[in-house]
């Protein structure tokens, strides 16, 4: 790569410095060399200090409401519906060693997330974590790529609310809604690898909570860390409680076979078959670095952003051990094809009122996981509309009264709701497991790399074992998870980001600050009026939203 260049434009008020790999072409250099090397523009320190210190939004959640946060978002659809899947038709009981495996591959990309978040302590998450260290066209790459993480994941996780929000009516008040309007209008057929009509039309309580939930997000129902914390509070009591009273119910003998034969195809059972439950329990993990999204809002980020990420992590993974082992010792794996397996194994006891408080636990549990993922795209294009990648004027523009970023949440929102009612659960949450899986990818690598590139800026905390062996296992325990998906995901996954690229290419590269110096102060202008504009929240106090920064 060429000589590294600093260019700091002092006379620009907004202040931004770059360390770019020499923006200004030189004299003897080729068009292809100088635009390639563009491509690996990286952004500074120094400008996301700045950003830091520009962003006025309140900063008031301790590690205690991150942690509470972490579990919000984590805690969802993954134990409450996709493990009955994954014992049923992949794993058996060893679905608990899929959670094993799936705990181990995210625990690595927790770590690395925590060093990243403690360094650079800015909304963006990984997409800021990698313009920091790969440049701009593997930041794009993340930015597009985490839109599967945050609406598609938004999506899987509503259709699974819609089981157990039809489940909870049915145990409950004994009404059943029409699975024409409460299933999906397509089915992915394994044995054809293709679409087929499914037995719905559509999968109206998913579209419909999807929608709701960006309501109260568009005008200004701001993710209360103490409604989470009920919510939460909840979600695991049901938990506790299902362990404990159905646990008295465990059968030593549906623990057997303990791994069921290979049946040959599809990576049903066997040792394959553990490693598809991987790939599919996985997504029970996703959300701890949901976390890293909200960093500017937190009291004393640095040292609180590692200890909220490993905790919620552990925490988790604890649960998701000990729930999926009760659950295939009260019922055998044969019966849990369902996608409200939890419900199956209580009924399986009799106790229909551990049913009823499973439903109820499910259907509020899930709504925090579809609010976070939903609060948490919107926060990503902001920082990507900051940095004049992703439509400035679209993306940050704050609603006058509300003082949220409403045309951003909207526009995701309702593609989110579209999805929601016509994808089935399985599809969805692969995508986001996929693309997922390629964010925690880059951000192992970036651990490695900015030891390397940055080794003088404070770490308070350091994934342990220096800079190779546990960011590189991560990075390659996440290609062989992302590698066991299926086809037809990783090929969604192409065709998804290869549509990025085609954006970046015409939009993207010739709107960012960091390669259009010249644009800086075009792009930052529409904001400076709202600089000045202040917004009150529901409490009194005034913040402004750092998308104008
Ligand atoms: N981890 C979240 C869930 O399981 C996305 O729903």
């Amino acid at each position: 790569m060429a000589e590294t260049t600093e260019i700091t434009n002092t006379n620009n008020e907004s202040g931004y410095k770059f360390f770019t790999s020499g923006a200004p072409r030189q004299p003897n250099e080729s068009a292809f060399k100088y635009n390639f090397r563009k491509l690996f523009t990286i952004k500074t320190f120094e400008s996301m200090d700045e950003d830091q210190r520009k962003s006025e939004l309140r900063k008031s959640l301790s590690a205690f409401e991150l942690i509470m946060l972490g579990l919000g978002g984590i805690i969802g659809s993954g134990i409450f519906v996709l493990t009955g899947e994954a014992a049923a038709t992949k794993a058996g009981p060893a679905v608990v060693i899929s959670f094993i495996l799936a705990g181990i591959a995210a625990s690595f990309a927790a770590l690395s997330y925590s060093e990243l978040a403690c360094m650079i302590p800015i909304s963006g998450s990984s997409y800021t974590y990698v313009y920091a260290t790969m440049g701009e066209l593997v930041a794009w790459i993340i930015g597009w790529d985490l839109t599967l993480e945050y609406l598609v994941g938004a999506a899987a996780v509503a259709v699974g609310w819609s089981e157990y929000f039809t489940q909870f009516f049915y145990e409950g008040f004994g009404v059943t809604f029409s699975p024409a309007w409460t299933n999906s209008p397509v089915q992915w057929d394994q044995a054809s690898q293709s679409f087929i009509r499914g037995q719905g039309y559509m999968n109206i309580p998913a579209l419909v909570v999807v929608l709701l939930l960006t309501t109260l997000l568009v005008i200004g129902i701001k993710e209360s860390a103490r409604v989470n914390a009920i919510i939460v509070s909840v979600k695991l009591f049901v938990l506790l409680l299902f362990v404990i009273a159905a646990g008295i119910h465990i059968n030593a003998e549906n623990y057997k076979p303990f791994i069921p034969p290979n049946q040959g195809q599809f990576a049903s059972f066997g040792v394959t078959g553990i490693l598809a439950g991987t790939t599919v329990v996985f997504f029970a993990y996703i959300g701890f670095d949901s976390i890293s999204t909200i960093a500017q809002e937190s009291v004393n980020p640095k040292r609180d952003l590692p200890i909220a990420i490993m905790g919620s992590f552990c925490i988790v993974t604890v649960i998701y051990v000990v729930v999926s082992v009760v659950l295939t010792g009260v019922v055998s794996y044969t019966k849990l094809g369902s996608s409200a397996p939890l419900s199956v194994a209580v009924n399986e006891t009799g106790m229909r009122w551990l049913g009823i408080i499973v439903d109820l636990g499910a259907v509020c549990g899930l709504l925090s996981v579809i609010l976070l993922l939903l609060a948490g795209q919107p926060r990503i294009f902001f920082a990507m509309a900051n940095d004049g990648l992703f439509l400035p004027g679209i993306a940050s523009k704050v609603h006058p009264r509300f003082g949220t970023p409403y045309i951003i949440t909207i526009i995701g929102g309702v593609i989110c709701a579209i999805a929601a009612a016509v994808f089935p659960i399985g599809v969805l949450s692969e995508l986001t497991s996929i693309g997922t899986l390629l964010a925690f990818f880059l951000v192992n690598i970036g651990v490695t790399i900015l030891r390397y590139t940055a080794p003088d800026v404070p770490r308070r905390f350091k994934v342990p074992g220096g800079p190779f062996l546990i960011p590189l296992l991560g990075a390659a325990l996440s290609l062989v998870l992302l590698g066991s998906a299926s086809t037809a995901s990783i090929a969604r996954l192409f065709i998804w980001m290869a549509i990025g690229l085609v954006v970046y290419a015409f939009y993207g590269r010739r709107r960012s600050k960091a390669n259009n110096p010249e644009l800086r102060d075009k792009i930052d202008t529409p904001n400076k009026e709202q600089d000045s504009e202040k917004f009150t929240n529901d409490d009194g106090e005034q913040y402004r939203d750092n998308a104008n920064h």
